[in-house]
């Protein structure tokens, strides 16, 4: 199995272009499934998750052309099988996403529950619940929801926790339900705004998207668009923190700043100069940083996404920061691996109390997920000497071409197997 070497001690400098959204590229994939017409998507990042994605959609008849730089065609003219098989949702919990959409073209759907997965469980009780205010039955068999529904009608929901899949889930229904759905306590996330606009450019009724309160007005069907996916934020922030800890100078291309505030200012706390234009974002750092504390909380707050990679961050300053997470239970992990590499982390419950030791060392490590497997490089790329971190494969699963754009930036990094 591949295997990550890095050899840290190094600055970054340079230039590197964000990818598209890995979180906002998933759901508007599941949109193509409320039209018959084709939906031609732009700046689709080329990961694992996306592929998982796409041969979700094909199995179900959708058919798919890629063409290059990001581009993705995706045509359901007739779904063939309202099914998501365990095989898939276990390999991916974001498969969840096709019951909304399957359910309204469809008027039924049968999608695997996902379990829980390495960083917490990961109920979707507000889908169903959700689903059923707008008319659906939906049971539970055999590890499957079976949703049947004549027509989706529109309906108040009050969503009793933010959530942003079952918020994209309850909003693509709502697309073609009958009548007014009002989503109360909506995700704010900017993928959510990002699926919003697709959604418009197919013809949806959706005003509010972005705030916590979403009114989405059923029509009787939508057609094909064209949509470029938004710049992925955490991917933004993981080079960010990444500069800020190893040191030196980058420039991010094709970024979107408005989405990355809570982090930008967690970063300048650490003492990084930052300076942002419309579509770019530029890092400076000197020297070592200071310990930056946070709570992890839904956007606009500080992104659960970026809190291990923000982590690294603390264990190399000056100072102690206390690291609090709010929306996974188990999301603590990378900080076990980092402390073989010198770092002195307490955890207590929710929160974790970093003491910034100067420096790091090399070592062998284990990935256990995306956003830790994000944060072991990181300190792969401070850490002084060799860094191997195994069970890289998560890293393909959101970070579109890291060895390539870090390797451009000055780090030796090298997949071995
Ligand atoms: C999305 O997951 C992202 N995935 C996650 O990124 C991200 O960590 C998470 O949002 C939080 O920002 C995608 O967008 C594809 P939630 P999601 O529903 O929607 C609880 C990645 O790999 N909850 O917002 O599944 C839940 O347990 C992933 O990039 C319920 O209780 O997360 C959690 O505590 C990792 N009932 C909280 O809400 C429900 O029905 C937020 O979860 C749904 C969620």
């Amino acid at each position: 199995m591949d295997k990550l070497r890095i050899a840290g001690g190094r600055p970054l400098q340079g230039e590197a272009r964000v990818s598209g959204a890995k979180n906002a590229a998933l759901p508007i994939m599941c949109a193509a499934l409320l039209t018959a017409k084709p939906l031609v998507l732009a700046n689709v990042p080329r990961l694992m998750d996306v592929h998982t994605m796409t041969r979700l959609l094909e199995q179900m008849g959708v058919r798919a052309a890629e063409g290059g730089n990001g581009a993705l065609e995706l045509q359901a003219g007739t779904v063939g099988s309202p099914v998501a098989p365990y095989e898939l949702v276990k390999t991916m919990r974001a498969s969840v996403l096709v019951l909304g959409p399957l359910l309204a073209r469809c008027g039924q759907a049968r999608v695997s529950l996902p379990g829980g997965c390495a960083i917490g469980a990961r109920p979707v009780d507000q889908h169903v619940k959700g689903l059923q205010a707008m008319g659906a039955t939906i049971t539970i068999e055999h590890g499957y929801m079976n949703a049947t529904a004549e027509r989706l009608r529109g309906a108040r929901i009050v969503m009793d926790l933010v959530t942003v899949t079952g918020t994209e889930t309850l909003m693509m229904a709502a697309t073609l339900a009958d009548g007014v759905t009002v989503l109360e306590n909506a995700a704010r996330e900017p993928e959510v705004a990002d699926l919003a606009r697709c959604l418009a450019a197919m013809g949806a009724k959706i005003e509010g998207a972005g705030s916590d309160t979403i009114r989405i007005t059923g029509v009787a069907s939508l057609g094909g668009a064209r949509h470029a996916i938004m710049p992925d934020r955490i991917e933004t922030g993981t080079y960010l923190a990444a500069t800020a800890a190893a040191g030196g100078r980058i420039r991010l291309r094709g970024a979107m700043p408005g989405t990355l505030d809570a982090a930008m200012e967690k970063l300048r706390e650490a003492g990084a100069r930052i300076a942002v234009a419309e579509d770019t974002i530029e890092l400076e750092m000197d020297a070592r940083p200071r310990a930056a504390g946070f709570r992890t909380a839904p956007f606009p707050g500080f992104a659960t996404d970026m809190q291990a990679q923000f982590m690294t961050l603390n264990t190399i300053a000056e100072g102690t920061a206390v690291i609090t997470e709010t929306i996974f239970e188990n999301r603590f992990l990378p900080a076990l691996e980092l402390q073989r590499l010198g770092a002195a982390i307490t955890l207590q419950g929710s929160a974790a109390i970093v003491k910034g030791v100067g420096r790091l060392q090399g070592a062998r490590v284990m990935a256990t997920d995306l956003c830790a497997s994000a944060s072991l490089v990181i300190a792969g790329l401070v850490a002084e000497g060799e860094t191997v971190i195994e069970r890289i494969y998560h890293l393909d699963r959101g970070y579109e071409a890291l060895q390539q754009k870090l390797s451009a930036l000055g780090a030796r990094i090298e997949r071995i197997a």
